[in-house]
C-alpha cells in the first residue's frame, strides 16, 4: 500500500516509517520539520516538507494515490498546552481537521492516529483499558480526546475507518541506529536522565518521593518506539480489510518508577546521574499502567522491545555521542 505518514520525520513517526518500509509498503512523508529532523530520513521513503495548516499542499500530498494516512503531526508538551491552548487548538485540532478534510476530498478511507494515554486523566482503576473513563487533565489530552470524536463522525458520514493508538510513555530508539534525531529541550523523563548522564545537564530533579508507590516515586508504563512502530504497521494491516474503526492502548502493563529508571541507567551505562528530590509536579498521578490486551487480540501486537534494559541502552546509544 501507499502510506502517507504525516509527521514522519519526528521521533515516533520515523520509527513508524521504518516499520512500514520493512513491511513492504511505499511510504511518503509530509512533515514541516518543526520538530522532525532530516537526520531521521530513510532513503527508501519520499519526503515533502509541508505544514498541515497549509491545506493546498496537504491536499496535494494526499492526492497521489494514497491508500492510508498515518497522522502523527502534533504538539505534545502537556505543560505548554495549558499555557498556550491556542497553539494546541490550531495544530492538534484544526490541523487534524485539515487532514480529515483532505482525506475526504481525495477519497482516502483509512487513518491511523497517534492518540495518548492523556485522554484518560487520573486513573480510576489500573491497568487502564480502553473502556476506562475519559477525563483529560490537560489541554493536550483534550485535543486527542476531541479528535477521536471527530473520527467517529467522519467514519459515520464519510466512511473513513480509523485506528486510534493511545500511546503510554514512548521511549527508546531504533536498535540499529537508523533513527538518531534528538529532541531539543526535552521535557520527558528518559531524555532528561540521558542528558544528565552525558553532561548536557549538571543535575536532574525527581518530582516527588512521597507517592504511595514501592519507592515513593511515580510509576509509568514505558513503551519502546520500535514497538509503537510495529503497532502502526499492524494497524495498517488491520485497515486493509476495514471492518470497523478501533481504539487501542499501547503499553506493556508493567510499571517502572522514576527512581528505578535512574538507578538502572546508572547501573547499565556505568555513570553517575546527579539528581535531587524536588516537590511533586502538579497533575502527575502516582501510577499509570496500560492494559494492551485488546491490541494483542485484534492486531496480534505485543511489546517485544520494551524491557527496561533495551529502553535504556537503545536510548544511550544515541545520547552518548
Ligand atoms: N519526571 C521527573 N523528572 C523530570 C521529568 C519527569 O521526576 O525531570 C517524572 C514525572 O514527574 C513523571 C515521570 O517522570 O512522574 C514521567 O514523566 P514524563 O514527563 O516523562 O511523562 P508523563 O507520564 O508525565 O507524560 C507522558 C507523555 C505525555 C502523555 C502522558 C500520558 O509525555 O505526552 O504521558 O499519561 F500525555
Amino acid at each position: 500500500m501507499h502510506i502517507l505518514v504525516i509527521g514522519g520525520a519526528g521521533y515516533i513517526g520515523s520509527h513508524a516509517v521504518k516499520a512500514l518500509l520493512k513491511a513492504g509498503h511505499r511510504v511518503s512523508v509530509f512533515d514541516n520539520l518543526s520538530t522532525g529532523l532530516e537526520v531521521n530520513y530513510f532513503k527508501d521513503a519520499a519526503y515533502t516538507v509541508g505544514d498541515i495548516l497549509d491545506y493546498p499542499s496537504l491536499q496535494k500530498a494526499m492526492s497521489q494515490d494514497v491508500d492510508a494516512v498515518i497522522h502523527l503531526a502534533a504538539k505534545k508538551a502537556v505543560g505548554e498546552s495549558m499555557e498556550n491552548p491556542e497553539k494546541y487548538a490550531l495544530n492538534n485540532i484544526a490541523g487534524a481537521i485539515n487532514v480529515l478534510n483532505a482525506m475526504s476530498a481525495c477519497g482516502v478511507k483509512r487513518l491511523v492516529f497517534s492518540s495518548s494515554a492523556a485522554v484518560y486523566g487520573e486513573p480510576v482503576y489500573l491497568p487502564m483499558d480502553e473502556k476506562h473513563p475519559l477525563n483529560p487533565m490537560s489541554f493536550y489530552g483534550f485535543t486527542k480526546y476531541d479528535m477521536e470524536k471527530y473520527f467517529d463522525w467522519y467514519d459515520r458520514l464519510k466512511g473513513i475507518k480509523y485506528v486510534s493508538l493511545r500511546y503510554f510513555n514512548a521511549v527508546g530508539y531504533d536498535e540499529d541506529g537508523d533513527v538518531r534525531g534528538l529532541e531539543k529541550n526535552p521535557q520527558n523523563l528518559l531524555p532528561i536522565v540521558m542528558e544528565t548522564a552525558n553532561g548536557t545537564r549538571e543535575k536532574m530533579k525527581i518530582f516527588g518521593n512521597d507517592y504511595p508507590t514501592r519507592d515513593g516515586t511515580c510509576i509509568r508504563d514505558y513503551i519502546h518506539v520500535t514497538d509503537l512502530g510495529s503497532a502502526h504497521a499492524a494497524a495498517i494491516e488491520y485497515l486493509k480489510t476495514a471492518p470497523e474503526s478501533q481504539i487501542f492502548n499501547l503499553g506493556t502493563s508493567e510499571g517502572i518508577s522514576v527512581l528505578e529508571m535512574v538507578n538502572k541507567t546508572e547501573e547499565l551505562i556505568g555513570r553517575k546521574i546527579n539528581f535531587e528530590f524536588a516537590p511533586r509536579r502538579p497533575g502527575d498521578p502516582a501510577v499509570i499502567t496500560a492494559s494492551a490486551e485488546k491490541a494483542g487480540k485484534i492486531l496480534g501486537w505485543k511489546a517485544e522491545h520494551s524491557t527496561i534494559e533495551n529502553i535504556i541502552l537503545s536510548t544511550w546509544q544515541v545520547y552518548k555521542r
